[in-house]
C-alpha cells in the first residue's frame, strides 16, 4: 500500500531534503550502501571476497542533466576499478552502471553521451579483468537502454543487462537476450510503472519472472538471477538443473545488506553469489527503493530514527 507513495517520494526533490537533514537516516542508509568513499566499497569487497561471494558496484546517481556530473560519475567508476585492482579484488567483479547517471537524460545528444562514457568504463572494467553490467531505470528508458547494450556488446561481447520481470514485454527481451555469451541479470523491477506497460500484481510479477527464467535457463547466454525470494530461488535452480546448467554457467545476485545468511548458503552450493554494492554519497533514490519494497524495510528505518 506504501509503495506508491514512497515510489513517488523517490522522485521528490522535497522530500529529499527533508529525509537527507536528519542525522540518524544516514546511520540507518549504512545498512544498505557500502559508504560514501570508494574505500568503504572496496572494503566491503574484500569482506564479502574472503567468504567466496562476488560483486557488482554500483557508483550511486541517476538522473543526472549535467554533462560535468557524468563525466565525474565515469571518473569515480574508473578509480574504483584501479582500486579493486590494486587491492587484488578486480577479477572476475563487476560493476552495475545506471545509463541516466552517464548522460542519457542530457539534453541533445544525451544517448551518445551515455553510449561514449560507457564505453569509457568498459575500456576500464576490461583493463583490470572485470565486467560491467546496465542497470534498468523505468521503462521510458528501456529501448534507449537496450539499444546502448547493443552498441557496447559490438566492442565488449560481456556487457550484461537488466531485464524487469514485470514489465510485459520482458519474456520477449528474454528471447532476443538469450543468445551466447548475453549476460541478463533478471530482477521483478523497482519502479513505479503504469499497468499498460507492467504487471500490477505481485503474483502476475511472480509468474512472469518464471516464464522468463524459463526462457533464459533455456537459452545459450549466463542468466543471473537477482532475487531474495526463497520461490524463485528454488525455482531457479530446478530450472537451472533441467537444463542441465552447471555451477559456472549461470549466477544468483541479491542486493547488500539483505539475507546475507541466504547468500552465504548459496555461494557454499559453489554456484556463484554475487551482491550488489552500492557505494557513494547519492543515495537518496536507492535508498526509499529499498523502503518501498518492504514494509519491514521501513520499519527497519523508522525504528532507527527513534533508537538513535
Ligand atoms: P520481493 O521484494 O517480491 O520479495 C519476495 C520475498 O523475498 C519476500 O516475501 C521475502 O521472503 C524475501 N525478501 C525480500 N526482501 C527481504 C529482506 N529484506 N529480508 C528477508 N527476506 C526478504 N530493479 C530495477 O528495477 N532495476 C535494476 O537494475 C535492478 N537491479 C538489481 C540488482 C540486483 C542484484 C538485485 C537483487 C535487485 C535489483 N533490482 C533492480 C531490484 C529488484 O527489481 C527488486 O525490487 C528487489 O530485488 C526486490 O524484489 P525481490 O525479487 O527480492 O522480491
Amino acid at each position: 500500500m506504501l509503495r506508491t507513495p514512497l515510489l513517488a517520494a523517490a522522485r521528490s526533490p522535497r522530500i529529499r531534503a527533508l529525509i537527507e537533514a536528519v542525522p540518524a537516516t544516514r546511520a540507518v542508509v549504512r545498512r544498505f550502501v557500502s559508504g560514501a568513499a570508494t574505500e568503504d566499497a572496496v572494503r566491503v569487497a574484500g569482506k564479502l571476497a574472503a567468504d567466496g561471494r562476488k560483486i557488482t558496484i554500483d557508483h550511486l546517481g541517476e538522473d543526472t542533466t549535467d554533462a560535468a556530473q557524468a563525466t565525474r560519475t565515469v571518473q569515480a567508476y574508473e578509480e574504483l576499478l584501479s582500486a579493486l585492482a590494486e587491492q587484488g579484488l578486480s577479477e572476475g567483479a563487476d560493476v552495475s552502471v545506471k545509463l541516466s547517471a552517464v548522460g542519457q537524460f542530457l539534453p541533445g545528444d544525451g544517448e551518445g553521451v551515455a553510449l561514449e562514457n560507457a564505453r569509457k568504463i568498459c575500456a576500464a572494467a576490461e583493463a583490470v579483468g572485470a565486467t560491467v553490467t546496465l542497470d534498468m531505470e523505468d521503462h521510458t528508458t528501456t529501448d534507449s537502454t537496450l539499444g546502448i547494450l547493443r552498441k557496447l556488446r559490438g566492442e565488449y561481447p560481456w556487457v550484461g543487462a537488466v531485464l524487469q520481470a514485470y514489465l510485459r514485454r520482458t519474456e520477449q527481451d528474454c528471447h532476443e537476450l538469450s543468445g551466447p555469451g548475453s549476460r541478463v541479470r533478471l530482477c521483478k523491477g523497482a519502479y513505479s510503472e503504469p499497468e499498460t506497460v507492467a504487471y500490477q500484481d505481485k503474483s502476475e510479477v511472480d509468474k512472469s519472472y518464471v516464464r522468463c527464467l524459463r526462457v533464459l535457463m533455456a537459452g545459450q547466454g549466463y542468466p543471473m538471477v537477482a532475487t531474495h525470494d526463497p520461490r524463485m530461488i528454488a525455482i531457479a535452480e530446478r530450472l537451472a538443473a533441467d537444463a542441465g546448467r552447471t555451477a559456472d554457467d549461470h549466477e544468483f545476485q541479491m542486493l547488500y545488506g539483505i539475507r546475507p545468511d541466504e547468500q552465504q548458503r548459496i555461494s557454499a552450493t559453489g554456484t556463484t553469489m554475487r551482491v550488489y554494492v552500492p557505494c557513494g554519497d547519492e543515495w537518496y533514490g536507492y535508498f526509499m527503493r529499498r523502503l518501498a519494497e518492504r514494509p519491514a524495510n521501513l520499519t527497519f528505518f523508522l525504528r532507527g530514527l527513534v533508537t538513535r
